[in-house]
């Protein structure tokens, strides 16, 4: 059995990771933390991610309990609040969480508690309460223990509650990009790879990826309902840094029909909706 390059990584690493850089902060050019700013990188995350309003419905959850593991800078929080949930938002990220506590000033939103917490001892920081979702988007693949998340979050569930998460997809163009483009380093396996180049920074210390099948093993106790594969980046990175977004020539030419085709096989986020089983 291949060895795990994960669970030893001390997760101050990952904590420092993710202080150096919150995740999105750079969708926008504005001023950080002002209004303008978090408009603009609310625009961008939806514009380049459809997907995720549709995987989330923020609208079904008005008036319900709404737990997320790794706000990061917010933007999936404000959209929930927006819509009247009552949300419980964690981080490991002082500096991401900071900047998510702003926003949700900035926007005069007071249905929102936050906590900087590690979420594989989630417990230690949240009461444990039922919550009506638990939503975590692109967040426990990045943590050394996920298992222990896994563990944690049936904690604050019961049998009417709905989980939705959104791991990597290991079956992927981007990781297919990723052996194309960089190739694996001498001794260097597929996982340290993915993580080398799974981040806008390059070297994140923690990057698991999943498959439709292996998805199920992980989610140990609980219920799949509903599965989807969505997300190939299809922009030129140089333009995109410019806030321009030309689409690299091999998807500028193809029909819009054969790239959801290819999203929906070949996508980097599994989306998954559950329920304890
Ligand atoms: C890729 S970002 C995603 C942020 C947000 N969900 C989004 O979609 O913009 C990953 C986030 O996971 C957080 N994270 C990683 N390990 C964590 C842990 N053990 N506990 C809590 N948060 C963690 C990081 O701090 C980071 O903000």
């Amino acid at each position: 059995m291949a060895t795990n390059p994960f669970n030893t990584i001390e997760l101050e690493k990952v904590q420092s990771y993710w202080n150096a850089r919150p995740c999105n902060i750079r969708h926008s050019p504005s001023p950080v933390g002002t209004r303008q700013y978090f408009d603009e990188v609310e625009a961008r995350k939806y514009f380049v991610e459809p997907h995720i309003p549709l995987f989330a419905e923020f609208e079904k959850w008005r008036g319900k309990k709404v737990l997320e593991i790794g706000c990061g800078l917010g933007t999936d929080t404000i959209s929930f609040a927006r819509a009247g949930a009552q949300v419980t938002a964690v981080d490991l990220s002082t500096e991401s969480l900071a900047l998510a506590k702003k926003r949700a000033e900035v926007f005069g939103l007071d249905n929102i508690t936050f906590h900087q917490a590690n979420a594989e001892q989630l417990s230690d920081y949240v009461p444990v309460e039922r919550y009506d979702l638990v939503y975590s988007f692109g967040v426990i693949h990045h943590t050394p223990h996920p298992e222990r998340v896994i563990e944690q979050i049936h904690r604050y569930m019961d049998r009417d509650s709905t989980f939705k998460i959104m791991v990597y997809h290991r079956n992927s163009w981007k990781v297919f990009w990723m052996l194309l483009k960089y190739g694996r380093k001498k001794g260097e396996t597929l996982d340290e790879l993915i993580a080398r180049y799974s981040e806008a920074e390059t070297g994140c210390p923690v990057t698991y990826s999943y498959t439709a099948e292996t998805v199920k093993a992980f989610l140990k106790g609980f219920d799949i309902i509903d599965t989807r594969i969505d997300h190939i980046f299809p922009y030129s990175i140089p333009e995109y840094k410019n806030y321009e977004y030309k689409k690299v020539w091999y998807f500028r030419y193809l029909p819009h029909a054969l790239f959801r085709w290819m999203e929906q096989r070949w996508g980097w986020h599994l989306c998954v909706t559950a329920r304890l089983a």
